[in-house]
C-alpha cells in the first residue's frame, strides 16, 4: 500500500486551526459537550481528562497517543496511522494545545510496519511544511511530536507501562494515584489518549460538538470503529453510529454472517478481556449502555464471532496462556494466578471440568483483580468466567449441578 494523505497541504487542518483560535478552556469545552469517550477500552471522557490536565501546573506537560493496539482482535487503530494519520496527528496537536503540552509521543506497536513507516513520514513532512515545529499556522503554539516503537508486550498498551517503556524503564504498570495526568512522563503532566479518541477530537473540533451530539444515544455519542474478526464472511472495519444497529445486524447485516457450513457459537464484543455474548443475546443494541445491559462491555470494539466449529476448550486454553504470557509480573496474584489459569484449563477431563476447578478458578480471578495494578489482571478471566456461566453443560463434569 502506498503511503496516502502525507502532503500537508492536501489536507487543511480545519479542526486545529479553529483550535488555535479558540483559548484552551475552549476547547475543553466543545470535546466534554460533545460527550467523547475515550476509544482506547476503558471509556473515560475525553474532554474531563485534558480539563484534569490543563488544571494541572508546572512548565512541562505532555501527551501521548497509544497506537500499541494489542488487545486481541482489534485493528481499528492501525486502519486510522494508515489511512488518516493526519487527521490522527491533528488529533494530536489539538489535545496538546487544549493541555498546554509542547512535546508529545505517538507509541506505535513495534509490529505495524507499515503504520510506523507511513507515520515516520508524516513527521517529516509536518516538520518540513511548519505543522509541526515552532508557530504552527503562526500562532504562538510550538509543538515536538516523537514516534517511539512498542517492544511488543499487551501490557505496554495500559498507559502506564507505556510511560515506563518511552522512558526506557521495563514495561511494567505503575501503581495509581498518582494518575499520569498528575505525574506522568518523566514525572510530568501527561494526557493518555487512544488512536481513535484524537481522530474523533480533531472531528468534532472541526464539525462541531452539536453535529457530533446529533449522532448516537445519551451516553454513547457519535460513532465507534468496529473491527470484525473471526468466523465470519467478512471481516473489517467498520464505522457505526452508536444506538443506531444491534450487534445481530452487525454479524449478520455488516459481517456477512458465519463462514459457510458454519454457524455462530458465541461472540466476544469487545475484545479478549470482555465476557462472551450468545447468539440469544445478540439483540442490544450496540452502544456502551446495550452492551452492558447484556451482561459485557464495548471495550476497545473488537467483536469476534466464534464459529461451532471450534472447541470450547480450545479457546479457554488460548486465551489462559495468552494471559499467562502477557501478566508483566508486577503484582504476584497476576503472575501465579494466571500461571495457574493456564494449568487448570490443561488439566481437563475430556474437555470438561470438575466444579472444584471451576471454585478454584473463582477464587483465584477474586485475589488477582483485587491486587490487581492495571486492567489486565482485573479481566483475565472475565471471557473464560462468562463462558463457564454460560455453557456449564458442556464445561463442567455434571452440568454444574450441586
Ligand atoms: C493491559 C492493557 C492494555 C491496553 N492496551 C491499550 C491499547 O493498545 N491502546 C489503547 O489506546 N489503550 C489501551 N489500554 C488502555 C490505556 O491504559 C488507556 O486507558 C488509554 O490509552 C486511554 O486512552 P483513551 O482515554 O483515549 O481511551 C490498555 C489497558 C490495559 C490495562
Ligand atoms: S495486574 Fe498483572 S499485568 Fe497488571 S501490573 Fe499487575 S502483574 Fe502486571
Amino acid at each position: 500500500m502506498g503511503p496516502p494523505l502525507l502532503k500537508a497541504e492536501e489536507y487543511d487542518f480545519k479542526g486545529l486551526q479553529k483550535a488555535l483560535k479558540l483559548r484552551p478552556e475552549g476547547i475543553i469545552d466543545e470535546i466534554k459537550k460533545s460527550g467523547l469517550k475515550g476509544r482506547g477500552g476503558a471509556g473515560f471522557p475525553t474532554g474531563v481528562k485534558w480539563e484534569l490536565a490543563l488544571a494541572e501546573t508546572g512548565e512541562k506537560k505532555y501527551i501521548i497517543c497509544n497506537a500499541d493496539e494489542g488487545e486481541p482482535g482489534t485493528f481499528k487503530d492501525r486502519y486510522l496511522l494508515e489511512e488518516r494519520p493526519l487527521k490522527v496527528l491533528e488529533g494530536i496537536l489539538i489535545a496538546a494545545r487544549a493541555i498546554g503540552a509542547n512535546e508529545g509521543f505517538i507509541y506505535i506497536r513495534g509490529e505495524y510496519t507499515e503504520p510506523i513507516k507511513i507515520f515516520k513520514k508524516t513527521i517529516e513532512e509536518a516538520e518540513k511544511q511548519g505543522v509541526l515545529g515552532d508557530n504552527i499556522f503562526g500562532s504562538d503554539f510550538n509543538f515536538k511530536l516523537t514516534l517511539v516503537r512498542g517492544g511488543g508486550a499487551y501490557v505496554c498498551g495500559d498507559e502506564t507501562s507505556l510511560i515506563n517503556s518511552i522512558e526506557g524503564k521495563r514495561g511494567i504498570s505503575r501503581i495509581k494515584p498518582p494518575y499520569p495526568i498528575q505525574a506522568g512522563l518523566f514525572d510530568r503532566p501527561t494526557v493518555v489518549n487512544n488512536v481513535e479518541s484524537l481522530a474523533a477530537a480533531a472531528e468534532i473540533i472541526n464539525q462541531g460538538a452539536d453535529y457530533y451530539t446529533g449522532l448516537g444515544t445519551k451516553n454513547s455519542r457519535g460513532t465507534k470503529l468496529i473491527c470484525l474478526s473471526g468466523d465470519i464472511e467478512k471481516p473489517g472495519v467498520y464505522e457505526v453510529e452508536f444506538g443506531s444497529t444491534t450487534l445481530r445486524d452487525i454479524l449478520y447485516e455488516l459481517g456477512g454472517g458465519p463462514l459457510k457450513d458454519d454457524s455462530f457459537k458465541f461472540i466476544i464484543p469487545g475484545g479478549l478481556s470482555t465476557a462472551a455474548l450468545t447468539i440469544e443475546e445478540l439483540d442490544c443494541q450496540y452502544s456502551y449502555e446495550g452492551i452492558e445491559a447484556a451482561g459485557s462491555s464495548l471495550g476497545s470494539g473488537a467483536i469476534i464471532a466464534i464459529g461451532q466449529k471450534h472447541q470450547l476448550l480450545e479457546i479457554l486454553q488460548r486465551v489462559g496462556r495468552f494471559y499467562m504470557d502477557e501478566t508483566c509480573g508486577t503484582c504476584f496474584p497476576c503472575r501465579e494466578g494466571n500461571r495457574h489459569i493456564d494449568y487448570i484449563f490443561k488439566k481437563h477431563h475430556n474437555g470438561k471440568f470438575y466444579q472444584e476447578d471451576v471454585d478454584i478458578l473463582a477464587d483465584i480471578g477474586k485475589a488477582i483483580s483485587g491486587a490487581a495494578r492495571c486492567g489486565l489482571g482485573q479481566t483475565s478471566l472475565s471471557l473464560a468466567r462468562s463462558l463457564f456461566y454460560k455453557f456449564p453443560e458442556e464445561l463442567i463434569i455434571g452440568g454444574g449441578q450441586r
